[in-house]
């Protein structure tokens, strides 16, 4: 797909080289590239998300530090109609020599829904995994998570210091509602919630301030959309070339691959093993949710970010 929506000065596409430094616990540089891997796991989100008919907002505003009521599109109370239930998720210190017992709670709304964004999926779980096995490192940090949804990743890196924007995407209002929803369960209401949708270089996307750190739990699930979701990627490297994409991803299909896009793109990937963090297991975070499925985490970050 080409993004033909894309400003001619933003998409130089220099040819890159994907070659990646060894990485302690790295065994893959690509690991969507999987020759003779299996589909697996809960039921793929396949199709694109339609916006339901009513729901096309016009763009709203920027979204304030505090919104109020009436900036939501969708009202005050929320999701009309649809009755939000809480999900606690409760992440607990690694048992060790020089361990203090810190625990985490993070609790998110869930919404009977058809959009994907309205649920925690089980990459979100794994991820949220791998900020609370590196949470001493988050103070501090700007954080972005991308097709946020409730958005469990980004609310604990907020729990753990960092400055933390969620966003959706600005066609699906409901998505965006829900993260704002989530951020009032864990008493963030001034955490910073922005319409973003891959590939495009809003004013949002143009305002936003370097990023050290992007997340995006399942959001590589439709191959169209891939080249999108690294296009704002490389949008956010021009402004900080360090930034790292941290992503977790649900084994689907063995044939989608994201080897020639990074290339194209000029960036290079390391795959992080789930036991590095703890996060080889059915239960994390007292939630059954990461179950037998077949998640990956990927670290993603521009091929010459050493230049
Ligand atoms: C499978 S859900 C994952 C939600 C959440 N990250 C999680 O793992 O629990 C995919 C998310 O991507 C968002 N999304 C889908 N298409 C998008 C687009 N074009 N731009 C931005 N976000 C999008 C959806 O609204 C949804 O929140």
């Amino acid at each position: 797909m080409s993004p033909s929506w894309l400003p001619a000065f933003s998409v130089p596409l220099p040819p890159g080289s994907c070659d990646s430094p060894p990485h302690p616990h790295a065994s893959s540089a690509f690991p969507l590239l999987r020759p003779g891997g299996t589909a697996e796991g809960r039921v793929a989100p396949g199709a694109r998300e339609a916006v339901p008919d009513g729901l096309a907002a016009p763009r709203p505003p920027p979204t304030p530090a505090c919104p109020r009521p009436a900036d939501s599109p969708l009202g005050a109370r929320g999701l009309p109609g649809h009755v939000a239930r809480a999900q606690r998720f409760r992440f607990s210190e690694e048992r060790g020599p020089g361990a203090h017992g810190a625990e985490l709670e993070v609790r998110v709304p869930q919404v009977l829904h058809l959009q994907y964004g309205m649920y925690v999926w089980p990459c979100a779980v794994v991820l949220a995994q791998y900020l609370w096995f590196h949470r001493r490192s988050l103070l501090g940090k700007a954080v972005l998570e991308i097709g946020a949804g409730v958005s469990l990743p980004g609310i604990l890196a907020a729990k753990c210091g960092a400055k933390v924007i969620l966003s959706d995407s600005l066609e699906l209002p409901y998505c965006l509602e829900i993260c704002r929803q989530s951020c009032q369960m864990n008493n963030l209401p001034c955490m910073q919630v922005v319409g973003l949708t891959w590939g495009h270089i809003s004013q949002d996307l143009l305002a936003l301030p370097p990023q050290d750190i992007i997340l995006a739990s399942d959001v590589f699930f439709e191959p169209e959309d891939f080249e999108d979701i690294l296009t704002t990627v490389y949008f956010l490297m021009q402004k900080n070339p360090k930034v790292q994409l941290w992503s977790t991803y649900q084994v689907r299909s063995a044939d989608w691959s994201l080897e020639a896009l990074l290339y194209k793109w000029d960036m290079k990937c390391v795959h992080i093993p789930l036991e590095a963090f703890d996060a080889d297991k059915e239960d994390i975070a007292e939630s059954a949710l990461p179950g037998r499925h077949t998640v990956e985490m990927l670290v993603i970050s521009f091929a010459k970010d050493s230049l």
